[in-house]
């Protein structure tokens, strides 16, 4: 099997390390950083449950070659906040009741997150669309499209 260096930042810290030139983001997350927090559901671009931001930008990661992400900065659902110390689209989730089974709710935070920090007040119209993207078989979607506006509110104070 082929390896090949790869130097990236995820969550603020420089990871190097030989891997698979054949390699998938998310399974260099998950298998070699054990930032399990990034889930696997389609494994084909449909479901966003995968979801991480690559330079900020939300991507698949089951779609992207690790080796890709050379150089860029990665973050994941554990950059975002603590169990102590939850980041606010995180606390948003919670209060508005957003979570069943949580599978696609990593996916739905870091989209959030990526969607207020580029349209700090968006309408429930442009929350839709931005996750239009991540599937949620659980929520019925109110309630996730009600926790980005709370957290649209949270950050906006
Ligand atoms: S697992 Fe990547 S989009 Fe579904
Ligand atoms: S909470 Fe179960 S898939 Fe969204």
């Amino acid at each position: 099997m082929e390896k090949k260096k790869l130097s990236l930042i995820v969550n603020g810290k420089l990871v190097e390390m030989e891997v698979p030139t054949h390699l998938r983001l998310l399974d260099f997350l998950r298998d070699y950083l054990h930032l399990t927090g990034t889930k696997e559901g389609c494994g084909e671009g449909e479901c966003g449950a995968c979801t991480v931001l690559l330079d900020g930008k939300p991507v698949n990661s089951c779609l992207v070659m690790a080796h890709s992400a050379h150089g860029r900065e990665i973050i994941t659902i554990e950059g975002l906040g603590t169990p102590d110390k939850l980041h606010p689209v995180q606390e948003a989730f919670l209060e508005a009741g957003a979570v069943q089974c949580g599978f696609c709710t990593p996916g739905m935070v870091l989209t959030s997150y990526a969607l207020l920090k580029e349209n700090p007040n968006p309408t429930r119209e442009e929350i839709k669309v931005a996750i239009s993207g991540n599937l949620c078989r659980c929520t019925g979607y109110n309630k996730i499209v009600e926790a980005v506006e709370l957290a649209a509110r949270k950050e906006g104070k």
